[in-house]
């Protein structure tokens, strides 16, 4: 990356955006205000084609620029940037897959359920880096293995860039708000309140074995089976007997795939 970047705070986002991102734009505009960084926040919206295994979920996936747009503004957002996929990726310039950190490659975690996710994941996060030229990002810790794939991948890349995180903002029940979440059925959205309750109930577990297996009772008495339901080391995302560690959730709930995730400690 060429040196001297853009003195500001920046938060990628695929739209339909709600209050989980508002989070991440206040945050940032605060940030970016503490730093006295001229450029202010900067939020960009790109649905990323290259990151979405099924062509349905990405043909779906929900826009609603009006309301994003209002929503940067009120979250005190200085640029919404909205390339276009030419822009990202132009017919003439390759623009590469850098090499994926070892944290992308977890095991029964996101990577063994959406094959190629994070390749797209970490072409799309370099590219847009390299276009924006950020001091600092931030990064939901929603997308918990996301934050800790992106950390890793601008350490790797020895990009000067801050990575943030920025908490993970619930529905009252607990429901961690998600973009796809308008896609639950009213059965579906009581249902898929048993996945923030089972890394609840996880706390009362005395090894992170046990706190799998009070995962996966609470899932199962709502009916979800989810595709996975572990505890790992909160950075490397490989099982450890020593923490810090994360508990983290993916389950489809009806037709909609939701993931969580939360700290956890021995009772
Ligand atoms: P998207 O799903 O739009 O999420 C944008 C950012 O919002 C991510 O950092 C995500 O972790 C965060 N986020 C989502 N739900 C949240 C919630 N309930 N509370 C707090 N933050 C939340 O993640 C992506 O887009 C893409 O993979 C992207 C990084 C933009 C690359 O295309």
């Amino acid at each position: 990356m060429a040196p001297g970047g853009r003195r500001c705070v920046f938060v990628p986002t695929m739209g339909a955006l709600h209050a989980g991102h508002a989070s991440l734009v206040r945050k940032g505009a605060a940030i970016s205000k503490e730093r006295n960084l001229s450029d202010g926040c900067i939020v960009s919206i790109f649905v990323n084609p290259t990151q979405f295994n099924e062509q349905t979920d990405f043909a779906r996936y929900p826009k609603t620029i009006e309301a994003d747009l209002q929503l940067c503004a009120e979250a005190g957002a200085a640029v919404v940037y909205m390339p276009s996929v030419k822009d990202v990726y132009p017919d003439n310039e390759l623009v590469e897959i850098p090499v994926l950190p070892g944290v992308a490659h977890q095991p029964s975690l996101e990577d063994a359920f959406r094959s190629g996710h994070f390749a797209g994941v970490c072409q799309v996060v370099k590219r847009l880096f390299d276009l924006v030229r950020p001091l600092a990002a931030v990064f939901g810790e929603k997308d918990w293995q996301q934050l800790q794939v992106i950390r890793a991948m601008t350490r790797e890349l020895r990009y000067p860039i801050d990575i943030i995180p920025g908490e993970t903002i619930r529905e009252t029940g607990g429901l961690a708000m998600s973009s796809r979440n308008v896609f639950l059925l009213p059965d579906d959205r009581r249902a898929a309140l048993a996945i923030s309750q089972a890394l609840c109930d996880s706390w009362s577990a005395a090894s992170p074995k046990d706190a799998e297996r009070v995962m996966r009772d609470v899932l199962a008495s709502a009916n979800l089976q989810p595709e996975y339901a572990v505890v790992r080391h909160a950075e490397t995302l490989i099982a450890s007997a020593t923490g810090p560690w994360r508990a983290l959730v993916a389950v489809k709930v009806g037709n909609v795939r939701l993931i969580d995730n939360a700290e956890w400690r021995h009772a």
